[in-house]
């Protein structure tokens, strides 16, 4: 699959349940005041339903002025924020223009290698230096394939993706591109920013933020962090801060 046009949003568009999404990004992202008589700036890449970025531009104390962009507009939420709909994985904002960025569950959605590889540039040039990013995205490795739930779906080399899915009766053609932690890894190294893996911290985040979490969440909430360090590359979620250099 090449064209971004066949590929479904895949957004889970409830606001309640973006609600804790958007806490655990606040208390993950951890973002430093904004110097006295200013107001930090924030962009959220693929924004779905909108309440990640409405929670930061209308949370008291937080002093954001956000944009968001997406290549649909589906937004549920849509007041407190900028919005653009953008084409491709190019963003249409000048160099050095945000102090944090935040791409929750997108990069898998926006194209293959080429499309994955100028998310993260694109993330990294509209980044002030010193400035942040969060970035989740599912591990290819995951034992259940989380957008079709289709148990080994992204173990399968690429190609035969799509005729697993439609001998499940669960679709014509796969279209995300989860990556493993090292694939990911690659691409981080030639985007332009430091990186740190911060899966650890974020499923002790989900454990304190959300009230429906999965007994494996808290099951891995106790799993001390030098143990957890080595089984990164198992989580179901890669996280990572992201930060371009000053
Ligand atoms: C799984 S949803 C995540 C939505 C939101 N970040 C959240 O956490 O609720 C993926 C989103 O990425 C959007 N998307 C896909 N390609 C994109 C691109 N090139 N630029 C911006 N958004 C994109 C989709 O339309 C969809 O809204």
């Amino acid at each position: 699959m090449n064209d971004s046009s066949e590929r479904l949003p895949h957004a889970a568009l409830d606001p309640a349940g973006r609600l804790p999404k958007a806490e655990k990004i606040a208390a993950l992202l951890a973002l430093r005041p904004a110097p006295a008589g200013q107001r930090l700036r924030l962009l959220e890449v693929g924004t779905g339903a909108g309440v990640i970025a409405h929670y930061f531009s209308t949370r008291a104390g937080f002093d954001c002025d956000v944009d968001a962009v997406d290549v649909v507009d589906q937004r549920k939420v849509a007041d407190g924020y900028r919005f653009r709909v953008v084409t491709s994985a190019e963003l249409p904002f000048a160099d050095a223009t945000f102090d944090a960025v935040i791409s929750n569950h997108v990069l898998e959605h926006v194209g293959g290698n080429t499309d994955q590889r100028m998310h993260l540039r694109e993330i990294a040039r509209v980044l002030k230096p010193g400035g942040v990013a969060y970035l989740a995205t599912p591990n290819r490795w995951h034992l259940v394939e989380p957008h079709y739930r289709l148990a080994f779906l992204s173990w399968l080399p690429r190609k035969r993706r799509s005729a697993y899915l439609r001998w499940r009766g669960r679709g014509d053609c796969y279209d995300c591109e989860p990556l493993s932690m090292p694939e990911l890894e690659t691409m981080l190294r030639s985007s332009g920013m430091t990186y740190a893996n911060i899966c650890w911290e974020a499923i002790r985040a989900m454990s304190a933020s959300e009230t429906r979490r999965s007994l494996a969440v808290v099951l891995a909430s106790r799993i001390p962090r030098v143990l957890a360090y080595p089984l990164r590359r198992f989580s179901p979620t890669h996280v990572y801060l992201l930060q371009r250099p000053v």
